[in-house]
């Protein structure tokens, strides 16, 4: 069977080659430069890795070799140098429903990145023969609402008490 995590290229419209990046152990100043890219706005929309820190960088890229988790970055080129411009994640890997995230940087929003990080992610969870994948949005992160429901997500639930009028979305696959 082929390893559905193996690193990728892909080219987009406007911004030309990017690679996927599967996270390992010695990644976590990678990581953290990534988290240094992502302004306020983006960080109140995506908190699963608050509070931003060093440490925890270095506490997801120890988790790489841990079936339950897949972390990846994009790398895009600028001036010939790769930089991290995007992020994806499955957690509970091993159950039946993964959760899964994504962020972009905010100077890479708006390409279609997005986008293709979920692509890549409904893929490697088909391979890996999950049924269901789900996630959490807010209810006023309209962008990312788009997406997902554009990726086949629908709303299975409001999360109880949340502050951030969140949502649970699902995709079946
Ligand atoms: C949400 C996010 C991951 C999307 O990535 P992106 O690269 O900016 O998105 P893309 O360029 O692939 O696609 C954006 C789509 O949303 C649409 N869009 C943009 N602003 C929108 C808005 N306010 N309301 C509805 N749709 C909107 C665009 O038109 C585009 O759709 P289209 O291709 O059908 O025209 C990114 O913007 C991000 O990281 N945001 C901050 C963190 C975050 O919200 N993470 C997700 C937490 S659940």
């Amino acid at each position: 069977m082929t390893d559905p995590t193996l690193d990728k290229s892909i080219s987009l419209p406007t911004l030309g080659v990017v690679r996927f990046h599967r996270l390992r152990t010695s990644d976590a100043d990678l990581l953290y430069a990534f988290f240094q890219m992502l302004g306020k706005q983006t960080r109140a929309w995506f908190r699963p890795h608050t509070p931003w820190t060093h440490a925890v960088a270095q506490d997801l890229a120890a988790q790489a070799e841990d079936p339950d988790f897949i972390r990846f970055l994009v790398l895009a080129e600028q001036e010939g140098k790769e930089e991290p411009a995007g992020y994806g994640f499955f957690e509970n890997l091993q159950s039946a429903r993964p959760v899964l995230g994504i962020a972009v940087a905010d100077a890479y929003q708006g390409h279609g990145l997005g986008q293709a990080i979920m692509q890549h992610l409904i893929t490697v969870a088909r391979q890996l023969g999950k049924r269901r994948i789900i996630l959490t949005v807010d209810g006023d992160n309209l962008r990312a609402q788009h997406v997902y429901k554009k990726m086949g997500f629908t709303m299975t639930r409001l999360i109880p008490g949340s502050f951030h009028n969140a949502r649970e979305m699902e995709c079946i696959l």
